[in-house]
């Protein structure tokens, strides 16, 4: 019995070298080896994510090798900060020479009428991803699922996907130079946070003991902006259905990286503060965030570019 297994996973593993040869993409079937051995152990689904798609964009990627997937998680009503973004750092067109997708993630909303307005917005841009779960800070966690699963399924040939929130300004140019040497396999970056469950339960972020039993949480990505290599999307999203649900999508996400054994690179340029950086102090920055409005938007893009433009 044991010999006939052995025997069968050698033939798998031949068979799958070979096809590795044939691709000549080791690394791919190491994940995919690495999460069958997982799953045959411990994984049920325990956290399954059976929301549809409501509106989506399926073509936004194909017929191009998309190096960066921009997923920007939004509320449906912030029309205003979308716009912005739009406008500035989020213009696909900013760094000649590399293609990069943006799009906005967003859940159910309560009104009809921001439905309505939702798709008008997207008929326009093209640029929505909505899910049908209802749309609120408990549930985003549903949110960042959403986008590694759609980045795994509708977006395979991006390199590189960043998921940043609608406060958040990015300097997308330093964060090209910083990818573009980096090796697109299992690799996560951002502010690495490292911090403990709240107990105080009028605290915003209050965990109660059932939902998270643990005196400290894994190191995370801290969730205003973070960065992952696209090879692992689809593994992550896997290994969230095997967890327990928690509201604190960027914890959840450490979590699922702490199941996968991947450690999440800490970059002090995703800037964790709330000041606003200026050309001398802020050159290096690759995203900050806290900007509530459409105005602080363009202000913090217009600060990003002369700054762009003052050292070239
Ligand atoms: C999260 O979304 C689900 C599915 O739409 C919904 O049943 C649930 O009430 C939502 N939770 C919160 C706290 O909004």
């Amino acid at each position: 019995m044991v010999r006939v297994k052995a025997r069968r996973t050698l033939k798998t593993l031949v068979i799958l070298c070979v096809i590795a040869g044939f691709i000549n993409n080791w690394s791919y079937v190491s994940q995919l080896l690495r999460f069958e051995s997982h799953r045959k152990t411990t994984e049920v689904v325990i956290n399954p994510h059976p929301y549809k798609l409501v509106i989506n964009n399926p073509r936004k990627c194909s017929g191009s090798d998309v190096f960066l997937l921009v997923l920007v998680t939004s509320a449906p009503e912030n029309r205003a900060q979308r716009s912005a973004i739009r406008q500035t750092w989020g213009n696909e067109n900013n760094v000649p020479g590399t293609v990069i997708k943006t799009l906005f993630a967003v859940g159910k909303p309560g009104k009809p009428s921001i439905q309505h307005s939702l798709e008008d917005e997207n008929m326009v841009h093209r640029d929505i991803i909505q899910e049908d779960f209802v749309d609120s800070y408990k549930n985003l966690t549903l949110k960042t699922v959403m986008c590694l699963k759609w980045a795994s399924k509708f977006c395979p040939s991006a390199k590189f996907v960043m998921k940043a929130d609608d406060d958040t300004c990015v300097n997308i140019f330093n964060l090209v130079k910083r990818l573009q040497f980096t090796v697109p396999e299992e690799f996560v970056t951002g502010y690495r946070c490292y911090a403990r469950p709240i107990r105080a339960v009028d605290d915003r972020w209050y965990v109660s003991e059932e939902e998270y039993p643990r005196e400290t949480f894994p190191r995370y990505p801290c969730g205003f902006a973070y960065v992952m290599s696209n090879d692992i999307t689809g593994l992550i999203y896997q290994t969230s259905l095997t967890l327990k649900y928690l509201f604190l999508e960027d914890v959840f996400l450490g979590l699922c990286l702490e199941k996968l054994a991947i450690d999440p690179v800490h970059d002090t340029r995703f800037h964790h503060s709330e000041t606003t950086p200026s050309c001398e102090t802020g050159k290096e920055w690759i995203a900050f965030h806290w900007i509530k409005t459409h105005d602080g938007m363009v202000k913090a893009w217009q600060d990003v570019t002369s700054c762009e433009e003052s050292l070239s």
